[in-house]
């Protein structure tokens, strides 16, 4: 998969990426079908080390599982202190995307990192947290794949959309015509069409599927909302699935 996997993705944007966070845990093969069913084209998995921040989730026999069961790519968002560590055993596991923060490396390491999960064969994205200028990014926006813009800190789902993620989605579309962006934190049917207005092209969201009694309902009404045609929202029935302390911070 890892060798066409970013032309699959390039391909299916304007694409809703669900966020493996907030998902059943127990029932993960179940959750790849209703997500597949309902039209996810790709599937973003959190991986945090309770370091880099203050949650703790999952690692490689997650990936390896998911991707035994599962042909979408596998967008491996790392928020974790040390990706380089990692890099080579998620790849291994089956990721196609890795996406390391800046916030994590050191400047004289950016490059190098950026390299050697290049050499690993996988696409590689490079993450900003909302406080963190887009300035930070410029040594090395050349050499990646995709920018995810976090438009809430990285470390939680179910935050508050952070509007400046749509200035920084704009200055990279208007400086980097052809570099995939991504969103993620807070994406719901009223945050996904300024996101998309912006020049984003991948929508990661977690709450706004997964307290969806419903996932084809979830993204219909997003993928409707994304276009700057929404519905009502009168099939709509939610459900608490996973709410368990540590999930959410609200
Ligand atoms: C935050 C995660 C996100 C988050 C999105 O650190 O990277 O993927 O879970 O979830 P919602 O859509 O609930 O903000
Ligand atoms: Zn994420």
């Amino acid at each position: 998969m890892a060798i066409n996997a970013l032309e699959i993705i390039r391909s299916a944007a304007p694409a809703i990426f669900p966020s493996f966070l907030r998902c059943d845990f127990g029932d993960l093969k179940g959750e790849l079908s209703r997500l597949a069913d309902a039209g996810a084209k790709g599937l973003h998995l959190d991986v945090m080390d309770g370091h880099f921040v203050p949650n703790l989730t999952y690692g490689m026999p997650i990936v390896e599982g998911l991707r035994r069961h599962s042909d979408l790519p596998l967008d491996v968002h790392l928020m974790i202190s040390d990706p380089l560590a990692y890099a080579k055993p998620m790849v291994e596991a089956g990721a196609d995307l890795l996406t390391v923060h800046i916030e994590a490396l050191h400047p004289d390491q950016t490059l190098d990192v950026i390299g050697a999960i290049k050499d690993l064969g996988v696409a590689v994205g490079i993450a900003l947290n909302p406080e963190t200028p887009l300035s930070t990014l410029a040594p090395c926006l050349a050499e990646v794949d995709m920018v995810l813009v976090m438009s809430v800190e990285a470390g939680f789902g179910g935050q508050k959309f952070n509007p400046n993620s749509l200035e920084k989605l704009r200055a990279l579309r208007e400086s980097r015509p052809d570099l995939l962006l991504q969103i993620d934190g807070g994406i719901d049917i009223e945050t996904i069409l300024p996101a998309r207005e912006a020049g984003c092209d991948l929508f990661v969201v977690g709450s706004a599927i997964f307290k969806q009694a419903d996932y084809g309902i979830a993204f219909r009404e997003l993928e409707a909302a994304m276009l700057g045609n929404p519905s009502r929202g009168s099939e709509r029935v939610s459900v608490e699935r996973n709410g368990q302390e540590g999930s959410e911070n609200s």
